[in-house]
């Protein structure tokens, strides 16, 4: 799909369709929809008025052969409330449109920005919105259907904003494409995505993009005596592997801050002998989305250029009940020399994500992020709105927190007191894999990673119940969602 930046006026632009967005208020037809609706001949004017225009969210009003326009169509997309309007809503939209137009076999559409937003940002929202909503999921569909968005052309962006359009819009491509391929690796089934097939897609992207790469393999993975890694990959044949992945500025000067961003890979969680249930364990593929979050992450700052270096490590295994396979009361020692009693083999995230944010210490990441699919308590504390945010460092995890503000990922952060700390305390070991019975699941989840994080600033974003989107949005394809990506390009960006 191409997106342009289109000099000509709306009103004389030839295309399928011409969409653009409508505030709700007590009457729609205002600015921009009152100059269209002068063009149409006041039919804006009367469809408000009989209550089928009126701005509501996401709501559709399609006009065909609309007079003294050229384009073919006319659809105006409801924006909701002018003063709760920002990037996310905007990219909703451009998304939903998007979509609806796809479903209809239209190729070429024009969009026009309204009011509301900084032309930079607005046309980042809009590429964004576009391109994420682009994306589907019919990879291995043998009969795809022939429903392509061949070019959209931003329209009503004046000569004096161009340069700051074509910069929204390249920064809004960089992370939308980058977020897509996060979407991609998500939605690979197990069979097709294996720890190594990972690998393997993470080195060549690092090389595409310019990134350094390094691949931990399991005899380098026990020589560092990944304990805790190797305890969740002995379940089964595939070896498990570590993708570490480096930006360094150009700048890059000794000394200065360097951001640690860890996610969890498990490219299948059968839960190992503390078997899962069948019903839904399907899903379980998505068992990598942090992991994945973390190598889109990357692949946006090489485009990007922040002055900080960062490094990604993905610890990547499957989680199988195989005859080798951990069991329940098994003591691991991991890389840091702390020993854990595994007490549920379903817990596996947090051992991986220990000896990967160890590993990302001794590299001397002064900062740490992890993204993991964590907790099924996440989902029941915040259902599938907000991805739970924990923190080890007040002033870290606020800076997180305002960058989801900006980009409009929604964010909660959730309570550490030390008392949560005593709930996994061990019996026989340092520390146990899950909580003794007193609910606070996510919690725990994020207290067991703590105690490897040390005294470096770290916040831990769970998005089990956030990473993948159980039914389709108008915006948003069923499936992987991204999120986080946005959120952690932008902290990235503004440190
Ligand atoms: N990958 C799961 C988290 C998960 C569970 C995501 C259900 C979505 C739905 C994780 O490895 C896991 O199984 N966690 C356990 C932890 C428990 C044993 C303390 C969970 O949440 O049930
Ligand atoms: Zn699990
Ligand atoms: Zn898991």
């Amino acid at each position: 799909m191409q997106i342009t930046l289109e000099p000509k006026s709306y009103a004389s632009f030839e295309t399928d369709a011409l969409v653009t967005y409508v505030f709700e208020e007590s009457d729609p037809v205002q600015g921009r929809i009152a100059e269209i609706d002068k063009s149409v001949g006041g039919l804006l004017k009367k469809i408000a008025s009989g209550g089928e225009l009126t701005g509501k969210a996401l709501e559709f009003t399609l006009l065909h052969a609309p007079a003294g326009l050229e384009a073919a169509r006319l659809l105006l997309v409801g924006a909701g409330k002018r003063d709760q309007f920002n990037v996310a809503t905007l990219r909703k939209i451009a998304g939903a449109a998007l979509r609806s137009l796809k479903s209809k076999s239209i190729r070429n559409f024009a969009f026009l920005t309204n009011e509301g937003l900084s032309t930079e940002d607005a046309a980042q929202a809009i590429a964004e919105g576009l391109i994420t909503g682009d994306f589907e999921t019919d990879k291995y569909k043998t009969d795809k259907k022939d429903k392509k968005i061949e070019s959209v052309a931003l329209v009503g962006f004046s000569d004096s904003d161009k340069f700051a359009a074509e910069k929204g819009l390249n920064r809004g491509r960089i992370i939308a494409d980058s977020q897509n391929f996060t979407r991609d690796l998500v939605n690979e089934p197990s069979n097709k995505l294996t720890p190594r097939v990972l690998a393997e897609k993470a080195e060549a992207m690092a090389k595409e993009a310019g990134l350094a790469v390094d691949i931990l393999d399991e005899k380098k993975i026990a020589s560092l005596k990944m304990g805790a890694l190797l305890s969740v990959a002995q379940g089964g044949p595939e070896p498990p592997r570590v993708i570490v992945v480096t930006y360094t500025p150009s700048n890059a000067k000794p000394g200065a801050p360097v951001i640690g961003l860890v996610g969890k890979a498990v490219t299948f969680d059968t839960g190992g002998i503390s078997i899962k249930p069948a019903d839904g364990m399907e899903k379980m593929k998505y068992d990598m989305a942090g992991g994945a979050t973390m190598l889109g992450v990357m692949r946006a700052l090489a485009a990007l250029k922040p002055s900080v270096k960062v490094i990604g490590v993905v610890p990547a295994t499957e989680n199988m009940p195989g005859g080798t396979a951990q069991k329940p009361g098994d003591i691991q020692t991991a890389m840091s020399g702390k020993t854990i009693e595994v007490l549920n083999t379903d817990a596996e995230g947090r051992l991986i994500l220990a000896d990967a944010i160890t590993y990302a210490k001794q590299l001397g990441v002064t900062h740490i992020v992890d993204a993991a699919t964590l907790t099924g308590a996440i989902v029941v504390a915040l259902a599938n709105i907000n991805v739970g945010v924990f923190g080890s460092d007040q002033t870290w995890t606020d800076k997180l927190l305002a960058s989801a503000k900006a980009t409009g990922e929604k964010m909660w952060q959730l309570p550490m007191d030390d008392e949560y700390r005593e709930f996994i305390k061990g019996s026989f070991a340092d520390i146990q894999n899950i909580g003794s019975g007193k609910g606070g699941g996510s919690i725990t989840g994020a207290w067991f990673i703590r105690e490897f994080v040390g005294d470096t600033p770290w916040v831990h974003l769970d998005i089990a119940g956030t990473a993948w989107n159980d039914d389709a949005k108008p915006f948003l394809a069923k499936g992987p969602t991204g999120v986080s990506l946005r959120t952690l390009v932008h902290l990235v960006s503004s440190f």
